[in-house]
């Protein structure tokens, strides 16, 4: 249980209510009855006192509990753990070294070959020699560690539930929607195509954000390259459909969790925009779903994993797949990512522009599966929905 002093009273009223489940059954108190037989007033004053602390799971973690607090327990987890996945070496991802392809023509041709298959059949992909300084990517973890780790006052300043802002801290974007809490604080930056006046970042971090987002976005131009000659089109093709004119940079912050078998660090989902360049640590939990099995996405030292998110197997018509993964929660942390998203924020969206799929992609034997959208309908969806498990895209769809 917690013990401490010098918090809020309404997180440590709440949380001391959060008993042990085992102790759950012989409870006596009355604090203890109504978080047994009150279960939705218990809920949403959780939710409240989790939220108003703006400190996140980070501040859970530091004030020392030892039981998951309920809005964090996924129910289906409790009532059906599930078995450990496949780590089966010849199931897993691909791993594409992009080494040599401005020079090489024939390397170039294989290489958008790989793509073209890892998009098709995995929707994932590590790439190596990428581009990105391995000291980069590793200033980039620390800036990421220094904002979650600062001084709680300085770090409030930047929490919000309202998406409007430069620079956004927060606990699960959907923490009042979805029926269970991800373990994890998480922080949005919209990075291009406005760049952000240096005095809106955070201290700790803002250097290392703009270098990191300017080596992002080259990397993202060279894979919208891959993918549109991997789709048969123009190398420009996609570049030229705006694909490259956002960039909306999460990273994420995983604390060590008390107990991981019965939450997630991220529940499953697909991700929005174009596609995602994601940079792990080295500790994983990592997971994509492949033929209704989760296969783990192994950490590779300076490897980033790439992949195909909601707008592109839209534009695409199903031909790239937008697949869902999630991440585990583990004892020991924290765990650092950063996914940095190749897409216009909703609230940039200056000249509405129409997206569906792209016409030298649909036939008559292959007609369009979606209908087309806006950046701003998409994300207005995804953002109402939350991390439910279902899938954004099939509110598209043409034929539901
Ligand atoms: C995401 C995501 C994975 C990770 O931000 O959409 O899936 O490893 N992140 O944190
Ligand atoms: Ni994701």
């Amino acid at each position: 249980m917690i013990g401490v002093p010098n918090h809020k009273p309404s997180i440590l009223t709440v949380w001391s209510c959060c008993l042990p489940r085992e102790k759950m059954a012989t409870a006596t108190s009355t604090c203890e009855v109504e978080a047994i037989t009150m279960p939705e007033f218990d809920r949403k004053s959780e939710l409240k006192a989790f939220y108003d602390s703006k400190t996140g799971v980070k501040g859970l973690v530091d004030v020392g509990v030892t039981k998951l607090p309920h809005i964090f327990v996924h129910a289906h987890k409790v009532k059906l753990p599930e078995k450990s996945v496949c780590g089966n070496s010849q199931f897993s991802i691909p791993t594409i070294d992009l080494e040599g392809i401005k020079k090489d023509a024939a390397l170039l041709g294989e290489i958008v070959e790989k793509v073209r298959d890892a998009s098709e059949k995995w929707g994932f992909f590590q790439v190596v020699n990428h581009g990105i300084p391995i000291s980069v990517m590793d200033e980039m973890f620390d800036g990421v560690r220094r904002f979650h780790e600062q001084d709680t006052e300085v770090k409030k300043q930047f929490y919000t539930r309202n998406f409007t802002g430069r620079f956004v801290y927060n606990s699960n974007f959907d923490l009042f929607q979805t029926p269970a809490a991800n373990w994890k604080d998480t922080t949005y930056c919209v990075m291009a195509p406005q760049p952000p006046d240096l005095a809106e970042l955070p201290a700790v971090c803002r250097d290392i954000m703009m270098e990191y987002s300017k080596y992002v976005l080259k990397l993202g131009l060279t894979l919208l390259e891959l993918l549109s000659k991997a789709l048969g089109l123009d190398l420009d093709h996609l570049k030229d459909m705006n694909c490259a004119e956002g960039l909306f940079v999460t990273s994420h912050y995983y604390p060590a969790c008390p107990e991981p078998e019965l939450t997630f660090g991220t529940s499953s989902h697909a991700d929005t925009g174009f596609i995602t360049i994601l940079l792990q640590d080295q500790q994983g939990g990592l997971q994509v779903l492949q033929e209704n099995q989760w296969v783990d996405v192994p950490p590779l030292p300076g490897a980033l994993v790439i992949n195909i998110a909601d707008l592109l197997q839209l534009i695409t018509n199903d031909k790239f797949k937008s697949v869902n993964h999630r991440v585990l929660s583990n004892k020991i942390g924290p765990r650092i990512s950063v996914a940095s998203s190749l897409r216009t924020h909703f609230t940039e969206e200056i000249t509405p522009k129409l997206y569906g799929p792209i016409k030298e992609l649909v036939s008559q034997e292959n007609p369009p599966v979606y209908r087309e959208t806006t950046i701003k309908e998409y994300f207005t969806h995804y953002y109402k929905k939350g991390l439910d498990g279902t899938p954004a895209l099939s509110h598209f769809k043409l034929c539901k």
